[in-house]
């Protein structure tokens, strides 16, 4: 049996406020769910927001939702994420390059991209709602909802 025998999920994105805690909202909701034991976290590559709560209209989108992440906070992407993690899974694909460019010689995390989890949306991103307007963070909330259903499939195997 592996020593990894339990999957431990970190999702990534650019500032750990947006959509990496939406993605680890929706994955722990499912996940309860379906009963599945499996560790969960979020990081960000970039380094501006860290210790911050995740933005406003990311927090009203889950809590819209039933889910309270006001209590996360925003955390960057260590080298021991590449050991520690079964699986890391990308918002965009800057962040899979980044992720990529940052890996360790000894990674042993499956890289990918979220939405490569969900039937005909492979290799798309989840686009960046941080410019935008409230209403990109509901299609952000639809997004990780997908594809945090497609990787518990998978993992549920
Ligand atoms: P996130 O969104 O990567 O989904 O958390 C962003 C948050 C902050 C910035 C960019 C994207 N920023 O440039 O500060």
């Amino acid at each position: 049996m592996s020593v990894k025998s339990k999957p431990a999920v970190l999702f990534v994105c650019l500032g750990n406020i947006c959509r990496s805690p939406l993605a680890e909202a929706a994955f722990r909701e499912e996940a309860e769910r379906a009963g599945l034991d499996v560790t969960i976290d979020s990081a960000g590559t970039g380094d501006w927001h860290l210790g911050h709560a995740p933005d406003k209209r990311a927090q009203a989108v889950a809590k819209r939702h039933g889910v309270d992440i006001s209590g996360y906070r925003a955390r960057q992407v260590t080298p021991d994420d590449f050991r520690d993690f079964t699986h890391i899974v990308a918002l965009d694909a800057n962040n899979f390059a980044d992720l990529r460019a940052l890996a360790p010689a000894d990674a042993s995390a499956e890289l990918s991209l979220l939405l490569d989890h969900v039937a005909g949306r492979e290799g798309e991103a989840v686009a960046d709602p941080y410019y935008g307007d409230d209403a990109g963070f509901d299609v952000t909330w639809a997004d990780v909802t997908a594809g945090a259903r497609g990787l518990l499939d998978r993992l549920k195997g």
